[in-house]
């Protein structure tokens, strides 16, 4: 089996983020989600994985490289603008071949591995294997009407009216069949080559489609409360590993990782927490949930439940909490006032904040 991880698209909800690095870069508890990705794809013992990329390829592959550190060989294959998932097929047919393969959006984060379906899928072979989750509004999603044997009888994009509660997950197994569907299919309303659709024409055609639903956490990390919310519920499995400085003022409670080259002086950092590489935090409170980039700089300030991107900066705020600091960003205050913040700022940008 190979695989097929997308890391193109325009990552307009995750604005503004995705104007400096593409979505999928995003680190979760410190990792990106690529990453993430694919540590998951080799835990299937797949090591031939394509990876689509748009115009931020070179950034991917800067941090990937390739592959060869997940055990995996890497092949990039870009795509000209985001045409659609189907498209991304289409224009993987190459790498491909006839071979089956798992479709993996690189924007999902399914920690828990999808080594069950991967063995349902390889079992039972049908032209294609989708996976459900039960979500409250559905309209954001694939969404899927089941039979009472996990066989899929409908499937529609993005519904305003949704006949159904089951979203699809950016996992998907085919078999060589997916090829002539995409083939088949028309744009959408919106313009892009839909994989949604292109199952729903095996569907339509009598192949055997199924679905499994999966009983771990999954994630799509589109927006900014995603991510966050994806960071919580990684660092809740986060163990105690201290190889950076903490001076003897310092405490650490709980789940507290301090990496090698980080320094914790006269500060309180309540687990679970992250402090990444070169990092300093002084004078400060730092968590629970939250995961520190490298070379952050954090001075007499109190933040929780949030993620600092590498070389973010936080200076005399009390009170940080839910919030997303990009790279090189810098938080700061303008005077005394309000005793909470709840911020999202971009890449390089600047923010002051009452103290
Ligand atoms: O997250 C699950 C949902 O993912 C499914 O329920 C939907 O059926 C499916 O269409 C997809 O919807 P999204 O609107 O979330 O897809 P998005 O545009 O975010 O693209 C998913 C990933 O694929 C993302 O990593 C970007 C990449 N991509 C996307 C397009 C449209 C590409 O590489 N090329 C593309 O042309």
């Amino acid at each position: 089996m190979k695989a097929l991880v997308l890391a193109g698209g325009s990552g307009t909800r995750l604005r503004p983020f995705s104007y400096s690095m593409p979505k999928q870069l995003i680190p979760i508890a410190n990792t990106p989600v690529l990453v993430h990705v694919l540590r998951n794809i080799s835990d299937l013992g797949v090591t031939e994985v394509g990876v689509i990329v748009g115009t931020r390829g070179p950034e991917i592959e800067a941090v990937l490289g390739d592959g060869s550190r997940y055990g995996l060989r890497l092949t990039y294959i870009p795509q000209d603008a985001p045409r659609g998932l189907a498209h991304t097929v289409a224009i993987a047919r190459d790498f491909l071949g006839d071979d089956d393969f798992v479709m993996y959006l690189g924007d999902n984060m399914l920690p828990d591995g999808i080594g069950g379906i991967a063995e349902e899928f390889t079992a039972r072979r049908p032209a294609a294997q989708v996976v459900v989750y039960k979500v409250p509004d559905p309209r954001s999603f694939g969404v899927a009407e089941l039979g009472a044997e996990g066989e899929v009888l409908r499937l529609v994009e993005k519904p305003q009216q949704p006949r159904s509660d089951m979203a699809l997950i950016g996992v998907y197994f085919f078999t060589r069949a997916i090829h002539e569907a995409v083939d088949a299919i028309a744009p959408s309303a919106r313009g892009e080559l839909e994989i949604t659709d292109a199952v729903q024409w095996l569907v339509s055609s009598g192949a055997e489609v199924r679905a499994s639903t999966y009983d771990g956490y999954w994630k799509d990390t589109g927006r900014v409360e995603d991510v966050l919310e994806c960071n919580t519920h990684l660092l809740d499995g986060l163990h105690r590993r201290i190889d950076g400085d903490v001076d003897p003022s310092s405490v650490l409670v709980g789940q507290v990782v301090v990496e090698a080259g980080a320094r914790v002086l006269r500060s309180r950092i309540e687990g679970p927490a992250i402090i990444g590489t070169g990092t300093i935090v002084q004078d400060s409170r730092v968590g629970p949930y939250t995961s520190m980039g490298r070379d952050c700089l954090v001075t007499d300030s109190w933040l929780e439940g949030s993620i600092a991107l590498d070389e973010a900066s936080v200076t005399g705020v009390h009170g940080l909490r839910d919030s997303l600091i990009g790279r090189a960003a810098s938080v700061g205050t303008t005077g005394h006032g309000a005793e909470h913040h709840c911020l999202v700022v971009g890449d390089h940008t600047r923010v002051e904040v009452a103290a």
